[in-house]
């Protein structure tokens, strides 16, 4: 082909001239590079290959990376791949050869990507959201997703929202409120993890994690600075109280000394807040993970003593009990997964007596099915979005649209086993949440969520609101 059939093929001359015109008319300083920009704007973006890989999560266990390319640029993302409890169907796809990694490898879902999802959306929009998620689902043929895995289908779908914000050159929180059709100006009230019990560490404390929110910031700047703050003071509390080998870190980097009573937890961080002068602008919020010692009917709260004195076991209305106690000594709003994942019942029960934001984590798995059911019955009051427990962003845009229509709290979620991708930043902001929890003011991968939203408030400017006292109302009033 010779150099002017070559022009004429591909209209060059006439691009040429236009993005010249162009530069003329808007005066452009650099002439050079506003006809690159716009020449580049007038090739769209179109899906050329999905490519994944295995990487490491903050456990150092397997995880799933996408790089996505378009005739653009590489857009990347990571999903976490946590099991869901037992007997539930938002699980992620691991091996079937269970010598390596200690059965957690996750090249299988790596391989279904480079080849099944890859080949079904080369030549797609990257702004097509709904198309691309839908193509997803469709190669997916059980009905549970264990066809791809939630990992690998949240992975491919997070690259294609930040390939689709390139695309349209606008930030990827803004691109997710396009999506749900809504204005992105809300940052969340972190939900700061500062002491871990439970299965995120290893001492005596029977519940998953301690939180503070704090309501009373200004903004997402201060509130972080007060978390901080707070975190660092419990610090020097633990260590003059236990020693200075007991203020090591758990699974969410919350502090993990070696208590064993939900209240001596809450009384540390009442001193810390009381010491960083935050009194009555920091409230307090516990993740029971109540499923990890529910044992038959009765909850264990010695499960994790070596020798127990056999007080520990609660029934669920003793469980009831000690949670309204606890409402009523402490600033404490928000209790997530108090009762076992299918103690419906109790949950009820507790959530009907309307003293704190009644969080469904196990119970809900942001299954739409199970918080339809939740809703109808009033089983709790608020949502934890784990987005790889739903599969695509569309899907979770979802089930925030369903929290919201019930008039829930939101609260956007990380996994104890995560990445360093802050997607959730943006999903936080993007869906108007009002809270986020990302676990503690350190350590790499929570601390890259929280960035992101120092990021887009110092972004949003004046725009931004931060939700503070409207936490569980910002998320049904946006
Ligand atoms: P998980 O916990 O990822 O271990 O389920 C996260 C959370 O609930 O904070």
């Amino acid at each position: 082909m010779s150099v002017q059939e070559y022009l004429e093929k591909h209209l060059l001359s006439r691009k040429i001239e236009e993005a010249v015109n162009a530069a003329v008319r808007a005066k452009a300083p650099d002439p050079v590079l506003f006809i690159s920009t716009h020449m580049r704007r007038a090739a769209p973006a179109v899906i050329t290959s999905v490519r994944a890989r295995q990487i490491l999560d903050s456990r150092g266990e397997p995880a799933v990376e996408v790089a996505l390319h378009t005739n653009k640029a590489v857009h990347r993302a990571s999903a976490a791949a946590a099991d869901a409890p037992e007997g539930t169907a938002a699980d992620a796809t691991r091996d079937a050869e269970k010598r390596k990694l200690l059965a957690r490898a996750v090249a299988d879902a790596v391989q279904v990507i480079n080849d099944k999802v890859s080949e079904a959306l080369v030549g797609m929009d990257p702004q097509q959201q709904a198309q691309i998620d839908q193509a997803i689902m469709d190669l997916d043929k059980a009905h549970h997703k264990d066809g791809i895995g939630m990992n690998a289908m949240l992975a491919v779908s997070i690259a294609a929202c930040k390939a689709g914000s390139a695309e349209k050159e606008v930030p990827l929180y803004k691109h997710i409120a396009d999506l749900v059709g809504k204005s992105a100006t809300t940052l969340p009230v972190p939900a700061i993890t500062v002491i871990n019990g439970g299965t995120h560490a290893g001492n005596r404390l029977p519940i998953q994690e301690i939180m503070i929110l704090p309501v009373g910031a200004k903004n997402f700047e201060e509130a972080m600075q007060m978390g901080s703050e707070t975190y660092h003071h419990l610090k020097d509390i633990i260590s003059e109280k236990y020693g200075p080998d007991s203020y090591n870190i758990g699974e969410d980097g919350g502090f993990a000394p070696n208590i064993s009573s939900i209240s001596e937890g809450l009384d540390l961080v009442i001193v810390a807040i009381d010491r960083a002068g935050y009194n009555g602008r920091i409230k307090l919020a516990i993740d029971v993970a109540a499923t990890d010692f529910c044992i038959g009917k009765k909850y264990d709260l010695e499960f994790k003593f070596a020798e127990k004195s056999g007080q520990g076991f609660k029934t669920a209305d003793d469980m009831i009990e000690i949670y309204s106690q606890l409402c009523s000594e402490y600033p404490l709003v928000s209790i997530e997964q108090p009762f076992d994942k299918d103690d419906w019942e109790h949950s009820k029960k507790f959530t009907t007596l309307e003293l704190c934001q009644v969080v469904g984590d196990d119970l809900l798995m942001s299954d739409p099915d199970r918080i339809k059911r939740a809703v109808n019955e009033y089983t709790c009051n608020a949502l934890v979005l784990k987005a790889n427990q739903v599969g695509t962003v569309m899907e979770a845009l979802e089930v925030v649209k369903q929290a919201k229509d019930a008039h829930w709290g939101v609260m956007v979620s990380h996994r104890s086993g995560d990445t360093d991708d802050s997607f959730i930043a943006d999903l936080a902001v993007g869906a108007a949440a009002g809270q986020i929890k990302a676990g503690a003011p350190c350590r790499g991968e929570c601390l890259t969520k929280y960035n992101q939203l120092l990021r887009i408030e110092e972004e949003l400017g004046s725009d931004g609101v931060y939700a503070g006292g409207n936490w569980r109302t910002a998320a049904s009033s946006s």
